[in-house]
């Protein structure tokens, strides 16, 4: 059976390769399926967003009888009311630096009521199956806003985002490491359980 993950990102093909790799299955980009498609991610949660994904994929492919699998991820604040939750890629515009973007979280955070840092990245992923089911899993990793941006490692909000037990943030970890305990590590470890009695059942 043929997977298509619609991302173009190599590091999540990779992270998700790793995890999969005892399923029976060819899994591939979209770029690899030959698959082109702009993707409006208008939804207002990260569960809609995935499923809105698979399915403009599922609208280009046709019949296929292929798994169709996509993620959506970001990062929740509680003292900014979850933002930039979906909009995270798109805070503070699309082209401004994650240095900037983090500096602005911090300043917002450091500003706000009962000292309140905490925050969590979010991952659900969505899989449509050929018969037109889809399933969906979700992972998620606490943490807190950091005071200031540590690290070299990672992407995006990752410099500030301090998990206390290990007394580091998520830049500051081995990419081994944090893909161990990833948000979207933990989706696609849920996603595997849900999807091993659909290739059982053929
Ligand atoms: P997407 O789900 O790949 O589109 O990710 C949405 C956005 O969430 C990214 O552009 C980042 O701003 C943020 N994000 C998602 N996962 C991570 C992560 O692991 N580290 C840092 N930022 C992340």
């Amino acid at each position: 059976m043929k997977l298509i993950f619609a991302t173009g990102n190599e590091g999540k093909m990779k992270e998700i390769r790793a995890i999969l790799k005892d399923l029976p299955l060819e899994i591939l980009s979209l770029k690899e399926a030959g698959i082109a498609v702009d993707i409006d991610e208008n939804g207002e949660t990260f569960e809609e967003n995935a499923v809105i994904k698979v399915k403009a994929v599922k609208a280009v492919l046709g019949e296929e009888p292929v798994i169709l699998m996509s993620d959506d991820s970001g990062l929740v604040v509680d003292a900014m009311d979850g933002q930039p939750g979906v909009h995270s890629s798109r805070f503070m515009g699309e082209d401004t630096s994650y240095h900037i973007k983090n500096a602005e979280i911090i300043r917002r955070v450091n500003a706000a009521p009962e000292g309140n840092r905490a925050c969590r990245f979010c991952c659900v992923i969505a899989a449509l199956l050929p018969d037109g089911e889809v399933l969906t899993a979700a992972g998620t990793v606490e943490g807190e806003v950091a005071f200031e941006e540590r690290g070299e490692g990672g992407f995006g909000y990752d410099p500030i985002f301090y998990l206390a037990d290990k007394g580091k943030c998520m830049a500051e970890l081995s990419a081994a490491e944090k893909n161990s305990l990833s948000h979207r590590a933990r989706a696609l470890a849920a996603m595997k359980e849900k999807l091993i009695p659909v290739l059982n059942r053929g």
